[in-house]
């Protein structure tokens, strides 16, 4: 397992350009399957998550080339519609794969997707919504076998506004006979993106990016060229990294617009932030003020996906923090790895009571999650001595070659992969 090696205490400055959205290209890439053809999507990071999908579409009968950021999928010759077991529980955004595969072939064979270290991660509102499209859905033990002849549009409330519920339901509906209506859906970017690819291939989707989205099934669709958006998260990732080390940073290819949330917190705790069209740009010459309390929620709200990172900041600023995490129940598994480089944290339930220490020290921590492993890269470069990141796949899995991305910024950063043991004692 390879290992990222931090040498800390020095500020980020330079400028770099942010890769494509994980989140966004993951949907797309599954919606492919939703016409016969070649469709090509452009600004998409190589990361671990998009090799698995990858992956899955090529079990699936699919022709799929990933080279220079562009993705090419060529789905005529698709002809299963049965996602293997072992990739869908590497990577549980293969149950994007549901919708699109139920609505093109009529019947789709998946996997429980289980859970991960951030949380059970169910799936029931995914299976509740195609249920209302008219699906036959049958679990036999951790097989989930699905049917349909021709789903049909439907009502459809989420009980919560789930991301992937939300997408699924669309691919789904794209090609059902009559309306479908999703309220309490989701409105985060990468909905809209979704939305916008799809409407390019020729579907009639309107209210992506507002809490009721409605699509008007059609017959067909039309392959397409796509670019996707960029990724909010790494983007706001590299933001909290620059502000961490008291750095002065210029990130291009943003959209500050799907930041606001975070932006305006950067802002109470003391961080210069200039925007101009898709160029931030990020400096922090003392240290931040501590922000009473951030509670995570769905978007437009601070997101999740920033908590852990945004933690870091908050574990060196002047004062005590209190940040909620109200989306997955296992997502401060960070906490215990910050502790171990001096960080003053304490949790009770799903609130971390953080009390702001001059520094932080280097120590060996252990990656639990893509966003947690951020964190930790972005504590080593904020701390003093050497820090050692185990466990990288997990950080691999959402960025492309991080120790690359924040080395064009002066990041004292290397990764060491350990020599493959070929049998021959040391
Ligand atoms: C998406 O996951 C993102 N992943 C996550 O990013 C992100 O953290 C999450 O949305 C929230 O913003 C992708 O887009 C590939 P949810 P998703 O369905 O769709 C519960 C990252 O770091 N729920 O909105 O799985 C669920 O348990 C990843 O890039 C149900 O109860 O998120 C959770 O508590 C991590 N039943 C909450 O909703 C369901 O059927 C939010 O889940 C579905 C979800």
């Amino acid at each position: 397992m390879d290992k990222l090696v931090i040498e800390g205490g020095k500020p980020l400055s330079g400028t770099i350009v942010i890769q494509g959205a994980k989140n966004a290209a993951l949907p797309i890439l599954a919606a492919s399957m939703l016409v016969e053809g070649k469709v090509t999507i452009d600004h998409v990071p190589k990361l671990l998550d998009i090799d698995v999908m990858l992956n899955i579409l090529r079990e699936l009968g699919c022709r799929a080339e990933h080279s220079n950021e562009t993705v090419m999928i060529d789905t005529s010759s698709a002809a299963s519609s049965h996602v293997p077991e072992e990739l869908m529980r590497s990577m549980r955004s293969s149950i994007f794969l549901m919708g699109p595969l139920i609505a093109r072939f009529g019947e789709v064979t998946i996997y429980q997707p289980g859970g991960c270290a951030i949380g059970e991660r169910k799936i029931d509102l995914h299976l509740r919504g195609l249920m209302a499209l008219g699906a036959q859905i049958e679990e036999r033990g951790s097989r989930i076998v699905c049917h349909a002849k021709r789903l049909k549009g439907a009502e459809i409330h989420l009980d919560f506004p789930s991301v992937g519920a939300t997408e699924n339901i669309m691919m789904a509906a794209v090609l059902a006979e009559g309306l479908t209506t999703i309220s309490n859906a989701a409105r985060e970017p990468e909905i809209q993106d979704l939305q916008r690819f799809l409407n390019t291939m020729g579907a009639k989707i309107i209210g992506a990016g507002t809490d009721t989205i409605t699509i008007e099934g059609v017959e067909k669709l039309a392959p397409c060229r796509y670019q996707v958006i960029p990724d909010r998260i790494v983007t706001g990732t590299v933001m909290v990294a620059a502000a961490a080390t008291r750095g002065q940073v210029t990130l291009q290819n943003t959209n500050p617009a799907h930041l606001t949330s975070l932006i305006h917190v950067l802002r109470r705790a003391g961080v210069q932030i200039a925007v101009d069209g898709d160029i931030i740009k990020v400096g922090c010459a003392n240290r931040p003020r501590a922000i009473e309390r951030i509670v995570t929620s769905p978007y437009p709200a601070f997101p999740t996906d920033l908590q852990s990172q945004l933690m870091v900041l908050l574990a060196l600023a002047d004062g005590v923090s209190v940040m909620k995490e109200n989306i997955f129940e296992g997502r401060f598994k960070h906490v215990d790895e910050l502790s171990r480089m001096g960080a003053d944290i304490r949790v009770d339930l799903n609130a971390a009571f953080i009390r702001g220490v001059p520094r932080l020290y280097g120590a060996t921590v252990e990656a639990t999650d893509l966003r947690a492993g951020a964190a930790l890269v972005i504590a080593g470069l904020a701390s003093h001595g050497k820090t050692i990141v185990e466990q990288v796949h997990h950080i691999d899995r959402g960025y492309d070659r991080i120790e690359t991305m924040l080395g064009r910024l002066g990041a004292r950063i290397s990764r060491y992969s350990p020599i493959p043991n070929n049998g021959i004692a040391p």
